[in-house]
């Protein structure tokens, strides 16, 4: 692995309730992820993002974290986590942690203390504690809204019973928003950045990267902070991407920088391309998802729009694009690309919308994957899209559990769809996730998608995923040059990178290759290419 391993790298990313389950109590687990690293070596990964373990009431699946320095014991203890880091080092791979820091859970022992202590406390100055408006301070301080829906205030009691002052939560009322104005928040995190650096992660993946900060003269934004961070008339939210952030990133990689090993932060921040380099600067993050592509329909022009967005906002700053199609917040692609062009989505899919074509879907997801994972920078992989696993379009409400379904009144579907146990062997009870249960229930077209079947068949995703991430690594992709190539028909977009042309046919037609390229070798596909005709919405690697 190179020095600055993570500009190439590919991440994939683990979310522990859903991934394997040693204990068989339905809920994946750390002893779980290590049993399966064997896995994950196979596949070829440079290092594991592990979504929230830390202890937490699990209202919003562990991004609720209630202490920052224990694991859940839904997820095992801090020795399995040791064990855990042990054997992603024995296969080569690193291992990046979730940092939840514009919000703590409600059972945080600082909330705690904070509610016990009263209006005025040094307690309660550690959280965005106001008093509400109009005489009886009934109203909420301001109008700002919650991600899950609902305003982003909650009122407390105070210890005499009465009606008392309200606390910020840009996301469920069970996630009280940090005040990133007091020293002492700065001082915990420090502490909880060498806390996990201490015992030998390979980095931290920043939640919500573009919060924390709050305008201090809490001004109106009465917008859903989903429609983005400015509005109509210029003004920028004054809750998200504020400049004081920047110093906080550079305090924090000044931390990572002491230690060994070229530790890592990506970010994960709402901003548009042109905002988000500036996270990016050689002195703050390593990395931040670009979630252009992703939201990028399947279509020639809007791939190509996001590409050079990408480049052209990162290149100033020498930053490398983190390339992305799935995640746990999002529709999983296979899915998603299953839809006419110009469908919206919202967060999820619910039984009663219309359902997807799956076998058009998963075409397009295996091409669009195959173009991304060969253009320069790092490559992020949620777990199962190497399986080319669908979304779960058919989850009943009783069993979802993401806060926006309740809170929305069941008409949001939230992000439940897809975070549906992994199959890891289609003949066994939970498909193999775990021998008693499934914390959510796994949809039956999961069966011909498990890992068992996938491996042994030659032209699976699985065996695409393999031999992608192989032959990237062995030409140098993720640390080459992208040139794009011209003269391609209409819907179809091709680069050369190190010597390989990357083609991806978005029409429903076959397309014939031009010169040089119908003979050209083929070294991947997601179709085979024949006689010189790249396949309706596919996507190949030739030598060039
Ligand atoms: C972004 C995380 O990816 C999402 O799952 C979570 O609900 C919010 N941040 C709040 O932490």
């Amino acid at each position: 692995m190179t020095q600055e391993w993570w500009r190439d790298a590919v991440i994939y990313q683990v979310y522990p309730r859903s991934f394997a389950d040693a204990n068989g109590d339905g809920m994946g687990d750390l002893p779980g992820i290590t049993e399966k690293m064997p896995y994950l070596g196979a596949l070829g990964v440079d290092a594991i993002w592990l979504s929230p373990f830390m202890r937490s009431p699990m209202r919003d699946a562990g991004y609720d974290v209630a202490d920052y320095c224990d694991v859940d014991p839904l997820f095992g203890t801090l020795a399995d986590f040791d064990d855990l880091v042990a054997a992603a080092t024995q296969h080569g791979i690193k291992l990046i942690v979730d940092l939840v820091p514009n919000h703590s859970s409600s059972e945080h022992e600082f909330f705690k203390a904070a509610l016990a202590a009263g209006p005025g406390s040094p307690e309660r100055d550690l959280y965005v504690f106001k008093d509400g408006l109009g005489p009886e301070g009934n109203e909420p301080p301001t109008d700002w809204l919650s991600h899950f829906e609902g305003i982003a205030w909650t009122r407390v009691t105070e210890a005499d019973g009465t009606p008392g002052q309200w606390y910020l939560h840009l996301f469920d009322p069970s996630q009280p928003d940090w005040n990133w104005e007091n020293p002492k928040v700065h001082e915990y995190f420090e502490s909880v950045l060498r806390f996990w650096l201490d015992r030998g992660v390979g980095g931290f993946r920043v939640d919500v990267a573009h919060a924390l900060f709050k305008d201090q003269t809490f001004p109106s934004w009465p917008h859903h902070p989903h429609r983005g961070n400015v509005d109509e008339a210029g003004n920028r939210a004054p809750q998200f991407d504020r400049d004081e952030l920047h110093p906080l990133y550079r305090r924090w990689r000044e931390i990572l920088d002491e230690y060994e090993g070229d530790r890592m932060m990506v970010a994960e921040a709402s901003v548009t391309p042109d905002r988000l380099w500036r996270y990016l600067r050689a002195d703050e993050m390593h990395e931040g998802f670009n979630f252009e592509y992703m939201k990028a329909p399947f279509e020639a022009e809007a791939m190509k729009r996001a590409i050079d967005l990408g480049f052209e906002n990162n290149a100033p700053v020498g930053a490398p694009n983190s390339w992305v199609l799935s995640n746990h917040d999002a529709i999983r692609h296979a899915t998603k690309m299953g839809y006419p062009a110009g469908t919206t989505f919202g967060e999820g899919i619910l039984p009663s919308d219309p359902q997807p074509d799956a076998d058009l879907g998963l075409r397009r997801a295996r091409a669009a994957t195959l173009f991304m994972h060969g253009l320069p920078g790092a490559v992020y992989v949620y777990q199962g899209e190497e399986l080319g696993l669908p979304e779960h379009t058919t989850l009943a409400g009783e069993f979802r559990q993401d806060p926006s379904f309740e809170r929305s009144g069941g008409t949001r579907a939230g992000r439940d769809g897809c975070r549906v146990p992994l199959p890891w062997q289609a003949s066994a009870p939970y498909y193999g996730f775990s021998s008693g249960g499934s914390w959510l229930p796994q949809p039956e077209s999961f069966a011909a998608h498990a890992a068992d079947v996938e491996a042994a068949a030659p032209d699976s995703t699985l065996n695409l995923y393999r031999s992608t991430f192989a032959l990237r690594k062995q030409r140098g992709l993720g640390v080459g040059t992208h040139a794009w190539i011209d003269g391609l028909p209409a819907g179809v977009l091709g680069y050369v990178n190190n010597g390989v042309a990357v083609i991806v046919n978005t029409t429903g037609e076959a397309q014939a290759l031009p010169a040089p390229f119908t003979d050209a070798e083929v070294l991947l596909a997601s179709v085979a290419v024949e006689g010189g005709h790249l396949a309706a919405d596919s996507a190949a690697w030739l030598a060039a």
